[in-house]
């Protein structure tokens, strides 16, 4: 079951759209994986893609919200933090159990929910204020 970027997602800055629909391909591509059974290797590899990724998007969106002197900064930078955390718990079990279906609906479920509430909640108040005081 793939998800899909939409319209209501848009923070209105370019850089940071772009990277979040790569994650969306980049989270369907683990879903995926997990569903068709993939071997261990195939499935740490894309984990850990997805991992890097996140990494360097969090890094992108808490460079402008310093740049701009965002207020919510720390707020922000915690929900971050704690993906990252829930994220490398995720990742532990999956490489130690594999892809059971338990885990998988987990996976799913942790990874776009998450993405969609912040996106909506927290990215798209950080990207009004982005637009609103830049140069
Ligand atoms: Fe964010």
């Amino acid at each position: 079951m793939a998800v899909q970027w939409t319209e209501d997602l848009a923070t209105g800055i370019e850089e940071i759209d772009s990277q979040h629909k790569e994650l969306f391909n980049r989270i369907n591509a683990l879903v995926d994986a997990c569903s068709k059974g993939k071997g261990k290797e195939e499935l740490t590899g894309v984990i850990n893609f997805l991992g890097d990724y996140v990494v360097m998007h969090f890094g992108a969106e808490e460079k402008r919200m310093k740049a701009q002197g965002f207020p919510d900064y720390d707020k922000h930078k915690k929900q971050h933090d704690d993906f990252i955390g829930e994220f490398r718990d995720l990742k532990e079990k999956l490489e130690q159990k594999g892809p059971t279906v338990d885990l998988v609906i987990k996976v799913n479920h942790f990874l776009f929910d998450w993405l969609m509430n912040h996106i909506r909640k927290m990215d798209k108040v950080l990207g009004a204020f982005l637009k609103k005081n830049s140069n």
